[in-house]
């Protein structure tokens, strides 16, 4: 039927690079027709018709106002109170109760799989692309970390003898506003799965989004005949003042722990807030994919534009920077001419546009452009020069992707994570040379190659230096239990046990040897 034809909006035409060689920098056929093979693939037609009904919701009901109401002060206090009192009760449960709260969890964010994807929708404006696999991985999340849980069990078959598992209190999540359901989930489900009671505060563009998640571990809790409030969820504003309710939040005496996922600077804030007491925090990142002459070309674009441009480049795992090694960055070689022909033409040919236009490959901007972001859109420093100039489009969410040549080792776009979607291109003569300009950065978080060649590989991989490390793969989307996700270096503050990974929960708590005497 007509209304399920894909229609691609107008594609925005990349500024041409100056000075442009033939091929390079302009709009691949800006006026091409989109000339789809009718579909007949019934599966196909009812994806479409799922994203469809999705993207047409009503942005009120499905996220736009922001339905949590903000807490004050003296309420955080009440919050605060509660969950402390709950604390011991919920502390004492079995692990294998604890296990079937989080595997009723994931029933019911499965059930809740289109509530979540029309709220990321309407609130981060993900694309049903982007969202549809988060919610994959919350419900990854809750399976893992019942399994978890029951590994706390002395009586488990894997329990180091006399390792006695002992949970640690009122725990606060507080999850980033770029992986809004995901992130929030897995934070909530490891702390309940360690035994202790949550506070769940959203990043203030997504309340909506940690709201569908709450109310479907509440309903978790509920079906087990546990009290719902061991997950209560809190809104409060922006603000760093003494009295502010965000500032009492994460230095209340009763909040044993905070699990934050965000910027470098408010992991610093918050350190700064609890000195000596917990913080676990997983920053931000500053990602390259390093490509050598060896690489599979088409491969290595496909992936450099999906880890680039995946949600706009807002994610910590994104790539931000191209190494290319030798050849691979020599356009006057066949192997380095080609490359960057494709990686030219991939940029400027991907579709923009507000996720409830069906064609937008890549979507907006959850906020305007400001600070770092702004710059990294609208400046070049010396040396640098666009391969595609990326263009504020008419809302002011949305850019076109930029790609830029020429970024010097240590300059300022080398070293600084810009969260957005700017990749930028840089060259070396050997893999040791391109592994040095990948490791010269304050961060680990993720980091990527492309080669065929074993031996390329290896040694890259005895040197990078990053929490994650991806061959021949796009460097975001970490899958829960096979790639368990976190950073080295300042990407990380706490004892860093990776997330969705087996040692994860088990940070969580305090041990205590209990071995009986020989
Ligand atoms: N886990 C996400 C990824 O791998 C980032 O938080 O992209």
């Amino acid at each position: 039927p007509d209304d399920l034809t894909p229609r691609r909006r107008p594609r925005p035409t990349p500024e041409p690079a100056e000075p442009s060689e033939p091929g390079e920098g302009g709009a691949p056929g800006a006026s091409d027709t989109f000339e789809n093979a009718p579909d007949t693939d019934p599966a196909v037609a009812a994806s479409r018709a799922w994203a469809a009904e999705i993207v047409s919701r009503d942005p009120a009901e499905a996220g736009a106002p922001r339905t949590v109401p903000l807490t004050t002060t003296a309420q955080v206090d009440e919050v605060v109170a509660r969950a402390a009192r709950l604390a011991p009760g919920w502390a004492g449960t079995a692990p294998s109760v604890r296990a079937r709260v989080l595997r009723a969890a994931a029933r019911h964010l499965e059930a809740a799989r289109a509530d979540l994807v029309a709220a990321m929708v309407h609130e981060p404006g993900k694309t049903v692309a982007e969202a549809d696999p988060e919610v994959s991985e919350a419900v990854d999340f809750a399976a893992w970390y019942a399994g978890s849980a029951e590994r706390l069990d002395p009586a488990h078959p894997e329990a180091v003898p006399g390792a006695v598992f002992e949970p640690r209190g009122v725990t606060l999540v507080t999850p980033p506003w770029n992986f809004p359901v995901s992130i929030p989930a897995g934070g909530v489900l490891a702390a309940l799965a360690a035994g202790s009671p949550v506070i769940a505060k959203p990043a203030h563009p997504t309340p909506r989004c940690f709201e569908v998640v709450v109310d479907a571990i509440r309903a978790a809790l509920a079906e087990c005949g546990a009290d719902p409030d061991v997950v209560q969820l809190v809104r409060v504003a922006d603000g760093e003042g003494e009295d502010a309710p965000g500032r009492r939040l994460v230095t209340h005496p009763d909040v044993e722990r905070v699990v934050l996922t965000g910027s470098i600077e408010t992991a610093r804030l918050f350190a700064s807030w609890r000195p000596e007491r917990e913080v676990l925090a997983e920053t931000s990142g500053k990602n390259a994919l390093v490509v050598t002459p060896a690489a599979d070309p088409d491969l290595a674009v496909a992936d450099i534009v999906r880890s680039a441009f995946g949600h706009a480049g807002q994610k910590c795992s994104a790539a931000s920077l191209v190494i290319l090694v030798g050849a691979a960055g020599d356009r006057r070689t066949p192997t380095g001419a080609r490359l960057r022909r494709q990686l030219v033409d991939a940029v400027g040919s991907l579709a923009v546009g507000l996720p409830t236009d069906p064609g937008a490959v890549m979507g907006p901007l959850t906020e305007p452009a400001e600070g770092k972001l702004l710059r990294a859109l609208t400046t070049l420093d010396p040396g640098e020069r666009w391969l595609v100039r990326p263009r504020p489009l008419d809302d002011d969410r949305l850019w076109t992707p930029g790609l830029k040549e020429g970024v010097a080792p240590g300059s300022w776009f080398h070293r600084t994570e810009c969260f957005g979607p700017v990749l930028g291109v840089l060259t070396a003569e050997t893999l040791d040379e391109a592994i040095d300009l990948q490791n010269a950065v304050d961060f680990g978080l993720t980091a990527g190659i492309h080669s065929l060649d074993e031996d390329e590989i290896d040694h890259w991989l005895d040197r990078v230096e990053a929490g994650n490390v991806y061959v021949n793969r796009h460097i975001t989307g970490a899958i829960v239990r096979r790639q368990p996700f976190g950073g080295w270096k300042a990407s990380v503050v706490g004892p860093g046990a990776k997330a969705g990974g087996p040692h994860y929960v088990a940070q969580l708590g305090a041990w205590r040897d209990a071995l009986a005497p020989d």
